[in-house]
């Protein structure tokens, strides 16, 4: 699988939460040579499984993106936008951005604004258009925009939009590439609407009913200067296996089971404690009886702006993890 080609594929195809059906075709291309089945759900969920006679595994990556939706068009065609997501004001100012029917454009922040003090509602963005009337014609109010930046290979590193959670898909089937024989019945869930609440998730683990759940995104970093140490994972380190963040708490024996699965294949693994934000892990745990959860997540920097950072080791890595737990000998 050539992974760079195959990450700018599918950061490129259009994806803000509640609007998954592009995403989900791309991944259903890339998936349909590994898998045994593929359906989706009413919520868009892509469900992809690899049928076992043993203990049902899910794992979910979630395929949404953050995003900014046009709420209102002036009579000087700038478009008024409100956040799909966790979308920081200061972090996308300038960034450009494009929406479904191709039309692009660049965020801006009205005159006066303070940057530290800056919220979504102070933004606009210019498309380009002279007035209202051919604004109308590009955007309609409700219509969600993208970051539009590039995918850069930076040394051993890929800087990037929508990292969150683009490389995690890009790792799920990277990982259906390298599966070995088990027993396990695998669903690999590609779940929408995480950005806004975790919600394709929590139907598609109701319906799947797993014995174990593992959520495949990515995590803060600590490295970075003048780090206040929010989040453990070091980018470069190796896949983060999840210990907790504001959505779960994992049960140890499945943390140490992810951990010591790393040191006897000689994968690179580090414990993964996050101070805020959440994955598919909370919701998978919290389904019917409660469900065995964890996490397994790439270490990226920048996250939700529109460059965002990951080490291609720590790619590998949980690619090479998510390939091992699948295989490995669980108990129902
Ligand atoms: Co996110
Ligand atoms: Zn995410």
């Amino acid at each position: 699988m050539d992974m760079m080609r195959n990450l700018i594929r599918l950061v490129e195809a259009f994806g803000p939460s509640g609007c998954e059906t592009e995403i989900a075709q791309t991944i259903e291309e890339l998936a349909k040579p590994y898998v045994d089945e593929i359906s989706r759900d009413t919520l868009g969920n892509l469900i992809c499984r690899k049928k076992g006679s043993g203990p049902k595994v899910m794992f979910s990556a979630h395929m949404d993106s953050i995003g900014l939706v046009a709420t209102h068009i002036d009579e000087k065609g700038f478009v008024r936008v409100g956040a799909v997501g966790g979308v920081s004001a200061k972090e996308v100012m300038y960034a450009p951005v494009r929406f479904r029917n191709g039309t692009r454009g660049l965020v801006c922040a009205k005159e006066g604004a303070e940057l530290d003090k800056l919220k979504v509602s102070d933004l606009y963005l210019d498309i380009g258009a002279a007035g209202g009337e051919e604004a109308e014609k590009l955007v309609q109010v409700g219509d969600a925009a993208v970051y539009d930046t590039p995918v850069r290979q930076v040394a051993g590193r890929v800087i990037s939009p929508y990292l969150d959670d683009r490389i995690a898909c890009l790792v799920l089937l990277m990982a259906m590439e390298r599966l070995e024989e088990g027993d396990n019945d695998l669903y690999f869930v590609f779940s929408t609407q995480e950005e806004v609440g975790c919600r394709g998730a929590k139907t598609a683990a109701w319906a799947i009913d797993p014995d174990y759940g593992i959520a495949v995104d990515v995590t803060g970093t600590g490295d970075e200067p003048e780090s206040k140490h929010q989040a453990s994972a070091l980018c470069g380190k190796g896949a983060a296996v999840k210990v907790m963040d504001h959505s779960v708490i994992c049960p140890p024996a499945l943390v140490e089971k992810l951990m010591s699965l790393g040191a006897e294949k000689g994968i690179p693994v580090q414990r993964d404690v996050l101070q805020f934000g959440g994955t598919d892990a909370g919701p998978i745990q919290a389904t019917r009886g409660g469900v065995y959860a964890g996490g397994i997540s790439i270490p990226c920097r920048y996250c939700h702006t529109p460059t965002e950072l990951v080490d291609l080791g720590d790619v590998e890595a949980c690619a090479d993890l998510v390939a091992a737990f699948a295989a490995c000998r669980l108990e129902k």
